[in-house]
């Protein structure tokens, strides 16, 4: 499963791309307005830190302003994504992007139906939200299950891409469920990085090794000090 950063913080990116772990990124318009600036730069210099897709969200409400968007974000960097809600304007645009080869994101998914038309449609990201779902006492999960099912039976030539992940346990389910990609904030990554035993593992490693460490040390001092007339 491929692991794309759900942010738009460069410092983020930049720490999870060290690790060795960073497949591509997410942003959103919430995600840009906690780093504000300009949301082109930013994107220009997300792509260049990591070569995998790279999501840039529309925020017109009407095909045309979506085309305009899209086209623009395409034209920033090769690997950019443009990301378009579900909706009947949402295929519409995702379906007039394929057709000039722009990829897409479909966002907003909170079904497969959604999932299997924005496929049909052109998508070639399906982002089904699973933390939200859960949010409203739905299994969220269930619906990547189901996309990732659809997608593979039917071959539709995208890619489930797990999103709107709040802890661990989604990250090991969505592996599970066959998720191809799942998107997530650096404190989730975090999380999934610690474990209570590693860490006191660590320190028993360490603490072990300085004991031998100043046991060797001792006996030389006392090999090395003259001896007594
Ligand atoms: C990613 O593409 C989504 O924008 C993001 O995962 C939404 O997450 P949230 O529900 O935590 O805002």
């Amino acid at each position: 499963m491929k692991i794309f950063l759900d942010t738009a913080g460069l410092d983020e990116i930049r720490t999870a791309a060290r690790w060795g772990v960073l497949d591509g990124v997410t942003t959103n318009p919430s995600l840009f307005a906690r780093v504000g600036g300009s949301y082109d730069d930013i994107l220009k210099q997300i792509s260049e830190i990591t070569p995998g897709p790279v999501s840039a969200e529309v925020v017109a409400d009407d095909v045309d302003g979506m085309l305009r968007e899209g086209r623009h974000f395409a034209s920033l960097a090769p690997n950019i994504f443009v990301k378009v809600p579900m909706g009947e304007d949402g295929l519409e645009a995702i379906s007039r992007l394929a057709g000039e080869g722009i990829r897409t994101n479909c966002t907003l998914i909170f079904s497969a139906n959604q999932g299997l038309l924005a496929a049909k449609a052109g998508a070639s990201l399906l982002s089904p939200f699973v933390g939200r779902l859960d949010d409203i006492s739905q299994d969220g999960m269930e619906v990547v299950r189901e996309l990732v099912v659809m997608v593979e039976t039917y071959d539709l030539g995208a890619e489930v891409l797990a999103a709107s992940i709040r802890h661990p346990r989604h990250m090991t389910e969505a592996a599970l469920a066959g998720a191809h990609i799942a998107t997530v904030p650096l404190s989730v990554l975090k999380q999934m990085i610690r474990h209570p035993l590693t860490d006191k593992g660590v320190v028993q490693f360490r603490r072990d090794w300085d004991a031998v460490q100043a046991a060797d040390q001792a006996r030389a001092e006392t090999a090395n000090e003259p001896a007594t007339p």
